[in-house]
């Protein structure tokens, strides 16, 4: 791979140029106003696929957002590796919050990134990791020292749930044959502590109403003789935890596999500072279910989070006021081998039983997901492990995310294909946050490192 990393150290600049063209591009998926931008940015990109030398470059449309497809077989019977990213962001807001616009891509120095890093929506996740393999592939392909097929898929629509993608991928399996996945959309430990992905949360994401009275009332009139829905709207989420902190749910936990002793032991030699923790988020300790650490509650354990809750008056000054109805938006992470459909059930019909008989429950579930685990013994992981060894310098440490990426399980499913995640954004990133950003070092070294997975997992396939 001489010729690659040379390829890469004189083209440094360029790539972080291309790169920042994409940013500017404000492909937001959820907002029907960017719909334009989307298609736009799916364009955009295909014609750099056109130009860095793939075949077979297509935009496909969906029933939402377009899918980007490019390929280059360089002899069927070599190994095809099969690239997977998106596109699309999520939405910027609130805009006030940003320190220079979020389309507006900039390299500004941080503590954790001393080397700069790329502050716009999108430029860890996942603009600037799925391009780190464009850019990979594109050394590989100029120097010709591609050694295998490779596949990319780059979607518009993951951060909505990838509705139209599952669809496409049992419609075309032959396209999409491959031997292994390989992402880029996910996180490492810290620039010093290379890790791999070996695992992460599925979905189960609800939507509830809670409807009282059927208009809004005077408080000093109605208050205290009927049901006020935010009053037991509130009362019900806050029931949903137990003292230790675990979910109340009948039947929640019936299918968390638990993790041995070793495999906790193994878990807990990963670097991590309680306090530095604490420190970078201002908060004076951590919260979570009793009996596990702070990055055992964020990976391998389920929770239960409200996203949003709304109702009654917000505006200025105050409005004496009982609303008739409540809402919220409840997340819940899952773990092996919980599944999202029967966690959805489980709680519609818990959400139902404990409401009061003031008030009517409406539960509308959204978007899930299957949670991931990728095993450690496998080539795949081990071509990985030895990418990472030989540009990091120190063997990656496997750990298990907290974040979803839904469609990781479903091409398991639809295409038998194991995915490795090799994550170059950190934590503190802040992605889908005001500010988010990508280290100008996380970028380059993903690009690096790329091109030896392909060659360590070509020559395992000898
Ligand atoms: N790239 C993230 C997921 C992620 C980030 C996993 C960091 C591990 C570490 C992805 O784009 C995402 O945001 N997923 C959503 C779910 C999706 C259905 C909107 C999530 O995890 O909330
Ligand atoms: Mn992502
Ligand atoms: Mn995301």
């Amino acid at each position: 791979m001489e010729k690659t990393i040379n390829f890469i150290g004189k083209n440094k600049n360029r790539f972080l140029e291309e790169l920042f063209e994409l940013l500017r591009i404000p492909s937001v998926s959820a907002d029907p106003n960017f719909k334009n931008d989307v298609q736009f940015c799916a364009n955009h990109l295909a014609d750099h696929l056109s130009q860095i030398g793939l075949d077979g470059v297509e935009v496909i449309a969906t029933n939402g957002h377009p899918i980007v497809f490019a390929q280059k077989i360089i002899d069927t019977k070599l190994p095809t590796v099969l690239v997977y990213g998106h596109y699309d962001v999520q939405p910027a807001d609130p805009l006030e919050l940003w320190n220079s616009p979020a389309f507006e891509p900039i390299v500004k120095k941080t503590s954790i990134h001393p080397e700069g890093a790329i502050f716009a929506r999108g430029s860890c996740d996942d603009k600037g990791q799925f391009f780190m393999h464009v850019k990979a592939v594109e050394a590989m392909l100029q120097t010709q020292e591609l050694p295998c097929n490779v596949k990319l898929m780059i979607e518009g629509e993951e951060e909505v749930g990838s509705p139209n993608l599952s669809l496409f991928v049992a419609n075309n399996k032959e396209k999409l044959k491959a031997d292994i996945i390989l992402v880029s959309d996910t996180g490492m430990l810290a620039n010093d502590t290379p890790s791999i992905t070996t695992g992460l949360r599925g979905l189960s994401y609800v939507e509830v109403e809670l409807t009282g009275p059927n208009r809004d009332l005077h408080s000093g009139l109605y208050g205290g003789c009927v049901a006020n829905p935010i009053n037991v709207l509130t009362h019900m989420i806050a029931s949903l935890h137990d003292e230790q902190m675990r979910i109340t749910i009948p039947g929640f936990y019936d299918k968390v596999v638990a993790l041995s002793d070793e495999d906790r032991r193994e878990m807990a030699k990963a670097p991590f500072s309680e306090s530095a923790y604490c420190e970078a988020l201002e908060i004076t300790t951590t919260q979570g279910e009793e009996g596990y650490s702070t990055m055992e509650r964020g990976s391998i354990r389920p929770t239960l989070d409200v996203n949003g809750i709304w109702g009654g008056y917000t505006g200025a000054g105050a409005k004496t006021v009982i609303a008739s109805k409540a809402y919220a938006k409840i997340s819940m992470r899952l773990v092996p081998d919980q599944d999202p459909e029967e966690i959805t059930r489980l709680f519609i019909n818990h959400f139902e039983q404990i409401a009061p008989k003031s008030v009517r429950v409406k539960v509308t579930p959204h978007h899930g997901g299957q949670p991931v685990v990728t095993p450690t013994d496998s080539m795949a992981y081990s071509a990985a492990s030895q990418a990472y060894e030989y540009t990091f310098g120190k063997k990656p440490i496997p750990v298990r995310s907290g974040g979803s990426i839904p469609i990781i399980a479903m091409f398991e499913k639809e295409l038998g294909l194991k995915t490795i995640l090799m994550g170059f954004g950190l934590d503190s990133d802040a992605i889908h946050s005001p500010n988010e950003h990508f280290g100008v070092f996380n970028f380059y070294k993903g690009i690096e490192t790329i091109p030896f997975f392909f060659k360590y997992f070509s020559q395992a396939h000898k």
